[in-house]
């Protein structure tokens, strides 16, 4: 039987389920060429031209981090792919304070598009999985896109308005999983012939689960809730939860969200005393809302312990939330130590 690639599964979306419309199926396919360069541009590591594309770049994002060479070249990627073709209004990242707008000389269309053009920096020079996450706005009616102060405007929507969210894993093998609203799909690069082929769809996440996935070395700066709830799973099966648990932390939310996505689990990076002024670690327009919306769309659940994460009002382009996410009834035995 010939593959489905990833043209086809958007043309089918597209001509047959009208699902999405010809301008999504192209910005689809573009956000993901620009993954098979990213993809391209990691495997060369320390080869890679001009000193290997390993190692710091020397400057400081808005979020105050270093940025890593990779972090830089992959928003660059991100950029360019998608500004001319005619499909996107502006496009807002982790790597830049302000949104960029498409340029004069390319026609606007009517999405907005939000990336984390590198998540799992920390491990970049240390080779573990890291991806590409990213998320899709429709860019509201007369949006003042006039500046990038302005056009920030646009982005501050719920995460329930995306119209499809994604993510690469660039790991062992590059991964595309993508949601256009219709389910959850993953698509394997072809390396060979350059493009992604079908090899799941359909994703349903376990709605049970015996393993977390949350940094312990944070644990005596949690809120209570997490602190109960941690220790109720970590006293396994003579504990309150009856059941031994396993624990695994990538420190790449890609990576560990597709474990989620392949045999279920859970996974929280919570509020804790030191990130309370910020609001938490994860940035919810390109981190916790595309992933949320992707779990969702497995069977799964996301909140920040108190509140459903896709709904959330965005005040802020680079605003942090709490996020717990993965197989639903754990997610909701986590929300359930919230409100006791
Ligand atoms: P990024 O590399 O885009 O800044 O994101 C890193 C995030 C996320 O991927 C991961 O789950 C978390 O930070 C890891 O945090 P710790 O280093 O605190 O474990
Ligand atoms: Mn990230
Ligand atoms: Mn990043």
């Amino acid at each position: 039987m010939a593959q489905r690639t990833l043209s086809r599964y958007l043309t089918e979306e597209q001509r047959h389920k009208e699902v999405i419309t010809g301008d999504l199926k192209l910005l689809l396919e573009v956000a993901a060429r620009a993954c098979k360069a990213i993809s391209i541009a990691i495997g060369k590591g320390a080869l890679g031209g001009d000193g290997g594309v390993l190692g710091e770049a020397g400057s400081d994002n808005i979020q105050g981090e270093a940025q890593k060479k990779l972090d830089v070249l992959s928003n660059e990627i991100l950029l360019e792919a998608n500004e001319w073709g005619g499909h996107l209004a502006a496009m807002a990242s982790e790597e830049m304070d302000l949104p960029h707008l498409v340029p004069n000389r390319f026609p606007k269309g009517e999405y907005l598009l939000t990336f984390d053009p590198l998540d799992g920096s920390s491990n970049i020079d240390v080779n573990v999985s890291i991806g590409t996450i990213f998320s899709v706005l429709k860019c509201p009616e007369g949006a003042d896109l006039s500046t990038p102060e302005a056009a920030a405007k646009a982005f501050l929507q719920p995460g329930t308005a995306q119209v499809a969210a994604g993510y690469a894993v660039y790991g062992p093998t590059t991964l595309l999983v993508l949601s256009v609203g219709d389910g959850v799909v993953v698509f394997t690069l072809d390396r060979e012939h350059g493009h992604f082929v079908m090899t799941r769809e359909n994703v349903r996440i376990p709605e049970e689960t015996a393993e977390f996935a949350i940094n312990m070395s944070n644990r005596r700066f949690w809120e209570a809730p997490v602190q109960r709830y941690v220790d109720d799973m970590t006293a396994g099966r003579q504990g309150p939860l009856g059941k031994d648990y396993n624990m695994r932390w990538v420190a790449s939310m890609v990576a560990d969200v597709h474990r989620i996505m392949t045999r279920g689990g859970i996974f929280m990076y919570p509020m804790d005393e030191k990130l309370r002024a910020k609001g938490g670690k994860l940035r919810l327009m390109y981190e916790a809302n595309p992933m949320a919306f992707l779990i969702e769309q497995a069977g799964g659940a996301a909140s920040t312990g108190r509140q459903r994460i896709l709904d959330l009002v965005p005040h802020d382009l680079h605003q942090r939330v709490p996020v717990i996410l993965g197989s639903r009834r754990e997610v909701e035995r986590a929300v359930g130590y919230h409100s006791t």
